[in-house]
């Protein structure tokens, strides 16, 4: 679709008349007072804010205290040392005892099957926690210790990461997609005590035995002397009777697709429920240990700049980080952004539809509603599965308000057309947004147009796991959108653009995204190695937090995310590292040497496109090619399977050796404008790999 100019990124969007009666920020001269005070005045911007909080102890020393620039010494970022509190208590208890919530839905839980759900209330939620954290504490967690969760989305995934935060215990969530491999990577990096998972699942039509994999990663972990002891599995697969609505309730449709889905489980229950490997020593159903389990459990209260969690993401060097986050500043910050970002109201129904396993889950399903007291959908399933009206019947069933997704769902609904959304009423829906990548203007309409009507502002929000939270987004009823513009920063944060130099440009720019101060959520460390937090993001331009990502700014002040500039990808929203899908490559005994680019996608945004050089003695068939995709899932996880791979004699490379990942990324789009090649040391290469391209997705 060509766009009119004005659609092209000129045209701007505003929001209706009725968002802005209520709307926390309703103006852009609002914005602009609180912003400047936010960055004026941070102390008294976020002291207010953290005023709503319960602080079991006062902050001794400064409210903030940092150093940015690594030519100074130690890069550290301080919010509210010395203050006590604990987030679980913020969460629950101040919402079940201070804010009378007990009774309001923190959670519909909505299953993978269409007609499994059940709810969860602030009280309830409380309750369970307490228990879940005295059974941790009954197997030795401590304050301080790491726990490895690895969980299909359901509610004792939330409960299991309350009730580490309710002990003073860091979580280090695993997303369920990964392989064993990475699971294992990730107990043993962050020295794990005790793994939470489940027996198994389904992702749409496809049973997980999550069991079974979680069992190859504490093999794994086993043969590498591991510290881990316990692992606490949750009985999923065989309870979702239990918890359907009935035929009754539902409509004529739906009752039609639940009979079948339910013909197709009595099918499979036939062949018989995946068996669930056990070893006694180890395992434990968390039924069993909840059953005698206290409802009671004083929080432990732990210092503002204590640690949170861990959750890893991928680094340029091919080994996942562990971004940690700390308390105070994570749970003000991502409190502050839920409330201003969905501009929340407690009547909302809200429903963002990442995995806990990624940060959006963390910042946005978990810790930022459920310290507003909002009431959330949790969805265990897919977009388009039973059919590509899920999303939309889900929205109508629940009456969701604000709705928040990632680009590549959208084109992937966008694909089925207008007519499966129309079939759906959508007429709760107030605001969208998006997160994860940049949002194209085609799809952004799309999203603008069909889904909301034109009537709900889209909040395209940038941030990343490092930063806890939004930094770069509309509110929503405060800034002219303009499609594909994550637009202005948040309050507190201060970005700038820098040339390759490193100096600052004023006004209409390209070039490298920059902070120039810490926000609360900023991450505080990479685990157990403060030097790679220092070299990766502050290293490489002296004063500045550097995103990885390149940017533009336009003459309104408009920021605009261009992609990363690093040897990252973003496939589906999820950053991969070239470097890991490289090493999983090589690690197969035929393969010589691996290059892997990005290419785009008309889905996922972009994917991985894989040159493989074999070592001698080896072909290149068609076996070899599943065997290597296989490898790269096995090593990391499907969200990794390469979607091309050539096979490459050779590599272009620079005399010094370096592969040029430039003229690959242009091969592999057949673009032969291929600029400078003067350094390429065998241009012959070059040739050979442009005419035996990989044409189709495999
Ligand atoms: C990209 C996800 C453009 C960006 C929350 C960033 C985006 C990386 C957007 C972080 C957006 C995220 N527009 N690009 N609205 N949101 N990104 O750590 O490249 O999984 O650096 O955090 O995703 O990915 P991460």
């Amino acid at each position: 679709m060509v766009l009119p100019e004005e659609e092209r990124g000129g045209g701007v969007f505003r929001a209706p008349a009725e968002l802005l009666r209520e709307a926390h920020v309703p103006s852009l001269d609002k914005y602009r007072e609180l912003y400047r005070r936010s960055v004026e005045e941070p102390q008294e911007f976020w002291g207010d804010i953290a005023k709503e909080f319960y602080w079991r102890c006062r902050h001794t020393g400064p409210f903030l205290q940092y150093n940015f620039d690594v030519t100074k010494g130690k890069i550290s970022i301080e919010w509210m040392k010395g203050a006590t509190t604990n987030i679980c208590y913020n969460l629950l208890d101040r919402n079940v005892y201070e804010n009378k919530l007990g009774d309001k839905i923190a959670f519909y839980w909505e299953g993978n099957e269409p007609g499994d759900n059940m709810k969860i209330t602030y009280s309830e939620l409380l309750c369970k926690v307490c228990q879940f954290a005295n059974v941790l504490q009954e197997q030795g967690v401590k304050k301080g210790d790491r726990v490895s969760i690895y969980m299909p989305m359901i509610i004792e995934l939330v409960i299991a990461m309350l009730a580490c935060a309710r002990i003073g215990a860091l979580h280090s969530i695993v997303f369920a997609g990964f392989s064993a491999e990475s699971l294992c990577e990730r107990i043993l990096d962050s020295h794990c005590s005790l793994l939470i998972t489940a027996d198994a699942f389904y992702r749409g039509d496809k049973l997980i035995n999550l069991k079974q994999i979680a069992d190859e990663a504490l093999q794994k972990c086993k043969d590498k002397d591991a510290p881990l002891r316990r692992c606490i599995v949750v009985k999923h697969l065989g309870r979702e009777e239990l918890l359907s609505d009935g035929p009754s309730s539902q409509s004529p449709p739906l009752k039609r697709l639940c009979q079948s889905v339910q013909e197709k489980k009595a099918e499979s229950s036939k062949k018989g429920r995946p068996k669930i490997p056990w070893d006694s020593e180890v395992d434990v159903w968390w039924h069993d240990v909840m059953k005698n389990a206290s409802r009671e459990c004083e929080p432990v209260w732990c210092d503002a700049e204590d640690e949170l969690f861990i959750l890893y993401t991928s680094g340029s060097t091919g080994k996942p980080k562990g971004v940690v986050h700390t308390i105070g500043g994570y749970m003000i910050f991502t409190a502050a952004t839920f409330k201003y970002v969905f501009d929340h109201h407690p009547e909302d129904i809200y429903w963002c539809t990442a995995d806990i396993g990624w940060i959006t889950g963390h910042s946005y399903l978990t810790y930022g509603p459920l310290a507003n007291g909002a009431t959330s959908i949790l969805f265990e399933g897919l977009p388009i599965y039973p059919d590509v009206g899920r999303m939309w019947s889900i929205i109508d069933k629940y009456k969701v308000t604000k709705f928040y997704t990632a680009p590549t769902a959208i084109r992937l609904l966008m694909k089925y057309g207008d007519e499966p959304v129309r079939k759906y009423s959508r007429k709760s829906l107030k605001v969208l947004g998006t997160v994860g990548e940049p949002i194209n203007p085609e799809a952004w309409l799309w999203y603008y147009r069909v889904v909301g009507e034109e009537r709900c502002p889209i909040v395209d929000t940038f941030w990343q796991t490092e930063t806890g939270g939004h930094v770069l987004t509309p509110l929503p009823a405060a800034t002219p959108m303009k499609p594909g513009s994550a637009t202005f920063p948040f309050f507190g944060v201060v970005p700038a653009v820098l040339d390759e130099a490193g100096e600052e440009l004023e006004g209409e720019a390209e070039g490298y995204l920059v902070f120039k101060q810490p926000w609360p959520g900023i991450m505080r460390t990479v685990y157990k190695n403060h030097q790679r937090f220092e070299t990766t993001y502050f290293k490489k331009f002296p004063g500045y937090y550097v995103t990885g990502d390149g940017c533009k700014r336009d003459k309104d002040g408009y920021y605009w995310i261009t992609g990363r500039i690093d040897d990252m990808l973003n496939v589906s929203g999820h950053l991969l590292s070239t470097a890991e899908v490289e090493s999983a490559l090589v690690a197969h005994s035929a393969v010589a040497e691996a290059a892997v680019v990005s290419h785009p996608h008309p889905v996922k945004g972009e994917c991985l496109y894989c040159f493989v050089t074999l070592r001698d003695g080896h072909d290149f068939t068609k076996n070899l090619m599943e065997e290597l995709k296989k490898q790269v899932r096995e090593k990391i996880g499907p969200i990794a399977t390469p979607d091309y791979i050539q096979h490459a004699p050779g590599l272009p490379k620079t005399r010094s050796g370096k592969i040029m990942r430039r003229v690959l990324r242009k091969i592999a789009k057949n673009d032969r404008e291929l600029g400078d090649t003067s350094t390429v040391a065998d241009p012959a290469v070059i040739n050979h790999l442009f005419n035996n391209r990989c044409e189709t997705i495999l």
